[in-house]
């Protein structure tokens, strides 16, 4: 039997993580290990809650004690570190709390693990589950590879970059088996309404402006969650000790062009007039040192692992819509309350 601890298992990605490993793998004990904050969610994981390999703990990574406590009764074989802070435009007004999460959190879980471990890394593995905004920013070719220099440019790159040295500081210095993968854009159900596609579905909904950074031709290479969860499954599996990954869907979109591709889509779901959505988008203040374009190379996970995405942009953007329709409750309940003031404070 393996025991797995899976930290921010109630936010958007580890929540699907944590539903493909307690259903996939029976014979397995899977610990949630989540804080809780404004972006984790219990309601997101409803269905598998009562599954008998399946426990939470509400707990805070950079809490030293609380989890080198959970550490040693819980005797985990594997982490799938996905508990962060994760996004851009909080990081621009409040980067300490990403230090603190991002950088803090994440040594003191490696920390934790080599304790935890140290009498055999046998059969043990630390994957830490990253970002391809540590690489920075591409010009209007290219794509980044595992071996793209890092060159982050936003606090929340920054604190992520600095956890993935932390992650090889800790295999390289102790020996710790690790593995990090490094994954794109992800869309999909219980997606929270702060990041572009799950903000504008809520506001097309609601018939509210749709705020567009800058002149909206900023790219990006967009994954549907669940070939996310399922590489992430791949590579804590068979990915090679030590090494990384990068994992993206060969999907790139200008932010203006998804918003119009968004619209038309919800325009005809929702029986209103085609190009009514998009008369309600609006170009707003560009984002500080916004990143011009992101693109994975993903051949390395394709060639090594045989993975690729299992759903084209088509079928994924339809189920994500699909699923925010049906779950107007879900909608309401995150965007009520704190919601409405960080909303304020953004876009006004
Ligand atoms: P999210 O913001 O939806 O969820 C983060 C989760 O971490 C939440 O459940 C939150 O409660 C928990 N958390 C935050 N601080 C914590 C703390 N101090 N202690 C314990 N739990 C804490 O994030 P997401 O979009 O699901 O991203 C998950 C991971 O994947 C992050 O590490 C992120 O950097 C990475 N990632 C995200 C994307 C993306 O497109 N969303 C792409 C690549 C990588
Ligand atoms: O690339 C992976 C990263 O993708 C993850 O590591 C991050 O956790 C995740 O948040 C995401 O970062 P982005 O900054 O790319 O995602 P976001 O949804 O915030 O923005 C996508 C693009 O849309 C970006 O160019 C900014 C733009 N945008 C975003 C919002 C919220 C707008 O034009 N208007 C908006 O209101």
């Amino acid at each position: 039997m393996k025991k797995i601890i899976i930290t921010g298992g109630a936010g958007f990605i580890g929540s699907h993580v944590v539903r493909r490993f307690v259903n996939q793998y029976p014979e397995y004990q899977i610990l949630n290990l989540d804080s809780l904050s404004y972006a984790g969610n219990l309601e997101n994981l409803k269905d598998i809650e009562d599954c008998q390999n399946y426990s939470f703990v509400k707990a805070d990574i950079t809490d030293e004690q609380q989890i080198s406590k959970i550490f040693s009764e819980f005797q985990p074989d594997g982490i799938i570190h996905l508990a962060a802070e994760s996004h851009v435009d909080r990081s621009i007004t409040s980067p300490l709390e990403f230090v603190k999460t991002n950088i803090i959190g994440t040594v003191n879980l490696l920390h934790a693990a080599k304790e935890c471990w140290k009498n055999s890394f046998e059969g043990k593995r630390f994957h830490h589950i990253s970002t391809d905004e540590v690489f920075g920013a591409l010009g209007n070719e290219g794509f980044f590879t595992e071996e793209t220099k890092y060159d982050p440019h936003s606090p929340y790159s920054a604190s992520k970059a600095s956890s993935d040295h932390f992650v090889r500081a800790y295999s390289d210095t102790y020996g710790l088996p690790i593995v990090i993968t490094n994954c794109s854009n992800n869309y999909g159900p219980n997606h929270f309404p702060e990041k572009l596609i799950p903000l504008m579905i809520h506001n097309i909904i609601n018939k509210k402006p749709l705020p567009v950074y800058g002149d909206g031709n900023y790219t990006r290479d967009w994954l549907y969650v669940i070939d996310h969860a399922i590489a992430i499954d791949l590579v804590f599996h068979q990915g090679k000790n030590q090494e990384n990954y990068n994992v993206g869907g060969f999907n790139e979109w200008k932010n203006i062009d998804l918003v119009y591709l968004l619209c038309n889509l919800m325009d005809e779901k929702l029986g209103r007039k085609n190009g009514e959505s998009a008369e309600l988008i609006t170009f707003v203040k560009d984002r500080p040192g916004h990143d011009l374009r992101y693109a994975i190379d993903a051949t390395k996970i394709n060639k090594e692992l045989g993975w690729k995405p299992s759903v084209t942009f088509e079928e994924g953007l339809d189920k994500t819509v699909e699923w925010y329709l049906a779950n107007k409750d879900w909608l309401e309940n995150v965007t009520s309350g704190a919601y409405q003031k960080y909303y304020q404070q953004q876009y006004h």
